[in-house]
């Protein structure tokens, strides 16, 4: 049964550059998602741009742009740098959006009508320099639990311990380094701990791997709390009906806007059926590719809105880890930063793609982006392995054959071999184990080597051995194809330029047949990857 799927990624927030860090989850779901098409499934990728909260707003200010100014840049940006790393999106929106917009107010109204709103006064810090209630993120202070200093007003990153901002020892504005002032003022808050056992079910049910249900198991057992999704003026985001000067919290529209991102879909596409994949007793699938700092909102206050609206909750949530460079933290101040831009206009986006597939394993390790490991896996792998195979065997089929491949299987063993991996290749490409599939495939390319090299066509070039030349070189030719039919996914520009090569679409590969191949002629070959070096990368870094 052929499935219908909706995939999307985190919402990059709008105040700056797609980076390699970004870059790592829109290539794990982009190339997931190429493999469920390449299977056959019909899948619906989306994304947008997270356009609202506090940071968004300074950061206009700081440029001296109107905000919409700057989003609309900023989108403009981001869209161009995801589709040259041929991020295959069916729609990438904005948070700003109006669809966003009457969503989000019918799903407050029906949470009011549910009961599930209500209002407290609570203390906050203020900032009296910028005149602004500060987010958490915009607050130094020193754990009260570890006593570490230069811990944001959200939890402590050296123990782990999550706390209210107003629990840090002598906190500072990131703004203006003065110290806040506590004052009251009005919030709404959303009854998240009457979820409890239905969220408990939920994320039991399979949507997690073991790793990140640990960790959400443990939200469960300190207890769920009320979630404040109003915020104070001056704030960039949409107002709350009926209350003044409050608006809606940023970390409210933006999951908000997976759905309204899919409703625009539809209204530029009339044969999808938006409630076939929302309603609560859809039968198609719903995937999230996060990161590890946004668990909390995905598995429980996200699947708890939900559920409030009676919409159909996520079947999975696909959770990365943190890209470093030469392993550190990706930072800007520090000059240890690479944008996607910055990579692009050095080198070619599946370089980017491949090295992220070989490193991508199950659970939420982080990456680290070492430059030297980078040019080896590239010329190791991709040149000398793979590109070379077509190399060495298309010679002589040009200059012999005139580009026409042989009709007989040389190897009939070394190609079941080849063909019979394709389920292996796709169990790993299902369960996400990219790093799994790279593996396997490189064991074939090294098998297809060794076959050459055996078999050495270079020492067959008399006529007398025309006919194993003709084969053995086909042969090569074949397993190349395969190769690079395994590889669709993972590397879309490499792979339309092989296809131009050989003169055939490569499908998946239980479609791959041999006869398909010969009836094309080969066209003689174009590189078509160069090898880089360690110099020509190290640009890449700002
Ligand atoms: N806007 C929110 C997401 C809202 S989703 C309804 C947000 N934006 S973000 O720009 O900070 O991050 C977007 C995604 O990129 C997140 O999944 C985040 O984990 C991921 N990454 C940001 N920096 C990263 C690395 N250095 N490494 C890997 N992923 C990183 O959170
Ligand atoms: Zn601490």
């Amino acid at each position: 049964m052929k499935k219908k799927i909706l995939v999307t990624c985190a919402l990059p927030y709008a105040n700056g550059p797609i980076h390699l860090g970004h870059i790592y989850e829109h290539i794990q779901a982009d190339i997931w998602v190429r493999y469920q098409k390449l299977i056959g499934n019909t899948v619906y990728f989306i994304c947008a741009d997270d356009a609202h909260g506090t940071p968004i707003l300074l950061q206009s200010k700081k440029l001296g742009l109107s905000i919409e100014n700057m989003i609309n840049q900023i989108y403009l940006e981001h869209t161009s740098d995801l589709s040259r790393f041929n991020i295959s999106y069916d729609n990438y929106y904005s948070t700003h959006s109006i669809e966003n917009k009457r969503l989000l107010i019918n799903i407050y109204i029906k949470l009011k009508r549910k009961k599930l709103i209500y209002s407290d006064t609570i203390a906050q810090l203020y900032d009296t320099k910028h005149n602004l209630f500060l987010p958490d993120r915009f607050i130094i202070g020193t754990c009260p639990k570890c006593f570490s200093s230069n811990q944001y007003g959200d939890c402590c990153e050296v123990c782990s311990t999550t706390y209210n901002a107003l629990d840090l020892i002598n906190p500072k504005s990131v703004l203006s380094s003065t110290t806040p002032e506590i004052r009251m003022s009005k919030h709404l808050f959303f009854n998240l701990p009457i979820f409890n056992n239905m969220l408990y079910q939920w994320i039991n049910s399979g949507v997690l791997d073991n790793c990140i249900l640990n960790k959400v198991k443990e939200w469960f057992n300190v207890g769920l709390k009320p979630w404040n999704i109003s915020r104070d003026a001056p704030y960039f985001g949409f107002l709350i009906p009926k209350e003044v000067n409050k608006y809606f919290y940023v970390w409210l529209d933006a999951p908000i806007a997976y759905i309204s991102t899919f409703k625009n879909f539809c209204k530029k596409n009339n044969n999808v059926n938006f409630y076939e994949f929302w309603d609560e007793h859809s039968n198609t699938y719903l995937y999230h590719f996060i990161g590890k700092d946004i668990i909390y909102f995905h598995s429980l206050f996200w699947p708890a809105i939900l559920h409030s609206i009676n919409f159909r909750k996520p079947n999975k949530l696909f959770v990365h880890g943190h890209v470093s460079i030469n392993g550190k933290k990706l930072s800007k101040s520090k000059n240890n930063f690479i944008t996607a831009n910055s990579y692009l206009s050095v080198l070619e986006a599946d370089y980017l793609r491949y090295y992220y597939a070989s490193k991508l394993t199950l659970g939420i390790n982080d990456i680290n982006f070492n430059l030297e490991e980078f040019v080896q896996k590239i010329n190791h792998d991709i040149i000398n392995k793979i590109i070379n195979l077509a190399a060495r065997s298309s010679r002589f089929i040009i200059e012999k054959f005139n580009g026409y491949l042989s009709k007989k299987i040389f190897d009939q063993t070394l190609n079941n071999i080849f063909i019979n991996s394709s389920n292996d290749i796709q169990i790993a490409f299902e369960k996400l184990d990219i790093s799994l599939v790279i593996k396997k495939i490189i064991y074939l390319a090294d098998l297809a080597n060794i076959f050459i090299n055996k078999n050495k066509p270079w020492l067959l070039t008399k006529k007398d051995n025309y006919h194993d030349l003709h084969n053995i070189c086909s042969m090569g030719i074949h397993l190349f194809a395969i190769i690079m039919a395994y590889l669709k996914p993972i590397l879309p520009s490499l792979v339309e330029k092989t296809e131009l090569f050989l003169n055939t679409k490569l499908v998946w590969v239980n479609h791959i047949t041999y006869s398909k191949l010969i009836t094309s002629k080969i066209n003689s070959f174009i590189h078509l990857a160069k090898r880089i070096e360690l110099s020509q990368v190290k640009l890449i870094m700002i």
